[in-house]
């Protein structure tokens, strides 16, 4: 073989080997098996032994050319580790305090301890008795993996700790990342620095973690027990007293205008950090607060991470393709021409929707400036006119679905009263190819059934050999089929099956949020879950269409209802639960037993004191009981604060309800 020849075959594997990397560093998403991987390994390195002229920074024989595993061991974190909710602006930021002080219902001061936010990845460390006994990353937020050896080579990380005052049993979280100079060594091998510090973290090789420099910033706790510190600042304090880095940046801060001012600031000097930093995060100082707010489904209530703004770049739309939602809502997207934006290489962006397209008069050919900030999808922000070709038309928006023909609507929304700027489809079932494959892919999806061997693209790919068309299908999968196909080996297969094998064990209000109804997101999910308490209940509910009967939970509205009514008119929609429920094992509710108010049932009308109508349900909640949004027979007592409502007094009197004022109702909860 000619050199020239030996040079071309080496070439094509080691591209072969990045791609491959690069689908299970970045997108976490392999397409070839372990041992398929492995035989392109040993090729390459056959190769460099026979022929010494052979090199490349990215073979598998330096330092960063190793196999990552799947396999790591799982574990539960003891507390969740959420994420943070965003703000952009100053009126994100005023809306955030809002909602604080609608919770407590109560305007008050606070401070808010400001943190730098470093792009990395979060890990959680688990001490006892003052050794570090795990090290888990984040995972999904309720599992996580464990890769103690690999975090007990960063430096930074004490593996001991002396000081009398540090807890008995702690977990320590904060931020792993790596430099941006020693990221410049490793640039060709990931895309940012964040990746690098993702993959190298993840390496199943401890010796090959060691080689890469990894720091390691501590900012907050998971599972703690303590009634010393007060203060979110305290705790840094602490952290820094206990042998751990915290950012030299962090600082105390007052009022919205102090945060915008000092934000500014320092999103002008960021370039200047040794590490990529994409906003500050503002958290509630005061521990006691922070527990009073608590969380949302996904974040808490008292912090926010503020963003940097956005990178942008000018490029030209090549097309404009029309995607179909998950609810038929149609999303325009701009095809450009491919931009590095960031150090992100783009070549979509979002138009949001038609009458965004009319308002900025947006056309194909156009060249537009282009807008990335953090993990949202890049959008258009103007078009330059003066490049425009005089030539060009405006672009007409489809008046139906471009994926199954139906007619589509602006719907109009009741509350503003005015039509939607989103055009959908009117088809609202598996009978729509586009809808059905995002239905599917929702119906997977971490928060929903969380099968995590069937991503978003094995869905599209599955589709089109036409092996699911409904969620039932998952669970009929021929693995014969699938283990001949491309890309597929033994073990990816294997893992398949237990991925979904595992998610037949569903609990109920999973199961709800994952048969995507629209309008019921997570929150929701679990309010209904809650009150029917069952499947079979809820069907039972449906089956009598006995809509209105939800209008009970406070959280329900119309919206909620006439969204349930259409999904469940539509019979493909109504078979695909019933034909599930026969092949998953959904779970009932557990009630919680334990609670003072224990099948109780409250109702509040009229102003409370110094405590939100939000914070009082979760109050009762937490103690076992329900509340309800309409005065019936089932209600035992109605809660009365400031200026209630005449005519539900009236009514609970008639039905001889108990009547409790604000301080009378805190009595029984001691
Ligand atoms: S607090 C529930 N503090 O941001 C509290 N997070 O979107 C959440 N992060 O996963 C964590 N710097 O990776 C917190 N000073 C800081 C942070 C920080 C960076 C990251 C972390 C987390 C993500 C939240």
């Amino acid at each position: 073989m000619k050199e020239s020849e030996i040079r071309k075959n080496y070439t094509k594997l080691i591209n072969k080997l990045t791609k491959h990397n690069k689908n299970y560093f970045e997108k976490s998403a392999p397409t070839i098996s372990d041992r398929e991987y492995d035989i392109i390994k040993k090729e390459i390195l056959d190769l460099e032994k026979k022929f010494l002229f052979l090199k490349s920074p990215l073979s598998p024989s330096g330092s960063l050319g190793y196999k990552p595993s799947k396999n790591f061991i799982k574990s539960k974190h003891r507390v969740k580790m959420l994420s943070l909710s965003n703000a952009f602006n100053i009126v994100d930021l005023e809306n955030f305090e809002k909602k604080i002080f609608n919770y407590l219902n109560k305007k008050i001061e606070f401070e808010y301890s400001v943190e730098p936010k470093i792009d990395g990845i979060s890990a959680s460390l688990t001490y006892k008795n003052g050794l570090l006994v795990m090290g888990t990353s984040r995972g999904d937020g309720t599992t996580g993996e464990v890769i103690t050896e690999n975090l007990r080579t960063i430096k930074d990380i004490p593996q001991k700790i002396t000081d009398k005052d540090f807890p008995k049993d702690i977990d320590i979280r904060g931020e792993v990342f790596i430099k941006k100079n020693d990221f410049n060594a490793l640039k060709y091998n990931f895309a940012n620095p964040r990746n690098a510090a993702s993959g190298t973290l993840r390496q199943k090789n401890t010796s090959e973690t060691k080689k890469i420099p990894l720091n390691f910033i501590a900012y907050t706790y998971g599972y703690f027990i303590d009634e010393k510190i007060k203060k979110q600042s305290d705790f840094l304090n602490s952290l820094k007293r206990w042998g751990f880095k915290i950012n030299e940046n962090n600082k105390i801060l007052k009022t919205v205008k102090d945060l915008v001012n000092f934000h500014k600031k320092f999103e002008n000097n960021r370039f200047d950090l040794e590490y990529d930093v994409d906003g500050l995060v503002y958290k509630i100082n005061s521990l006691e607060l922070q527990k009073r707010l608590g969380f949302t489904a996904n974040s808490p209530r008292w912090a926010i991470a503020h963003k940097f703004s956005a990178d942008s770049a000018y490029s030209q739309i090549t097309n404009i393709s029309i995607q179909v939602g998950r609810t038929g809502a149609l999303t325009p997207v701009a095809r450009i021409k491919p931009v590095n934006i960031g150090g992100v290489v783009v070549s979509n962006a979002t138009l949001h929707n038609e009458d965004e397209i009319i308002r900025k008069d947006i056309r194909i050919g156009d060249t537009v400036k282009i807008e990335r900030a953090g993990d949202v999808i890049p959008h258009v922000v103007h078009v330059d006119l003066k490049k425009r070709n005089k030539k060009s038309k405006k672009f007409i928006f489809p008046e139906n679905c471009p994926s199954c023909g139906s007619e589509t609507v602006k719907e109009f929304n009741r509350v503003t009263k005015k039509h939607d700027a989103v055009r959908r489809c009117t088809n609202e079932g598996y009978d729509c190819e586009k809808i059905a494959i995002e239905k599917i892919k929702h119906f997977i999806s971490k928060e929903a059934m969380n099968i995590d061997g069937l991503g978003k693209k094995v869905v599209e790919n599955f589709w089109d050999l036409k092996l699911i068309r409904f969620p039932q299908d998952i669970y009929n999968l021929d693995y014969d089929k699938i283990s001949k196909l491309d890309g597929w080996g033994n073990l990816s297969v294997s893992n398949l099956k237990y991925s979904i094998n595992q998610s037949r064990n569903v609990s109920f209000d999973r199961f709800l949020y994952a048969i995507g109804i629209r309008h019921i997101g997570i929150e929701n999910a679990k309010l209904l879950a809650e009150y029917t308490k069952s499947i079979k209940n809820f069907m039972s509910f449906i089956s009598q269409k006995k809509f209105n009967e939800f209008l009970n939970i406070d959280g329900i509205g119309d919206t909620q209802i006439s969204s349930l009514k259409k999904f469940f008119n539509n019979k493909l929609n109504y078979s695909v639960i019933k034909k599930l429920s026969t092949i998953l094992n959904v779970s009932d509710l557990k009630e919680n037993k334990n609670g003072k108010l224990l099948n109780k049932t409250f109702m509040f009308t009229g102003k409370l004191l110094d405590i939100s109508r939000a914070e009082a349900k979760s109050l009762i909640e937490k103690n076992s009981g329900s509340v309800v949004s309409t005065v019936n027979k089932k209600l035992e007592y109605l809660i009365i604060g400031e200026k209630p409502t005449n005519r539900k007094v009236e009514q609970a009197k008639e039905l001889g309800i108990q009547i409790l004022s604000q301080k009378e109702w805190l009595r029984l909860l001691d």
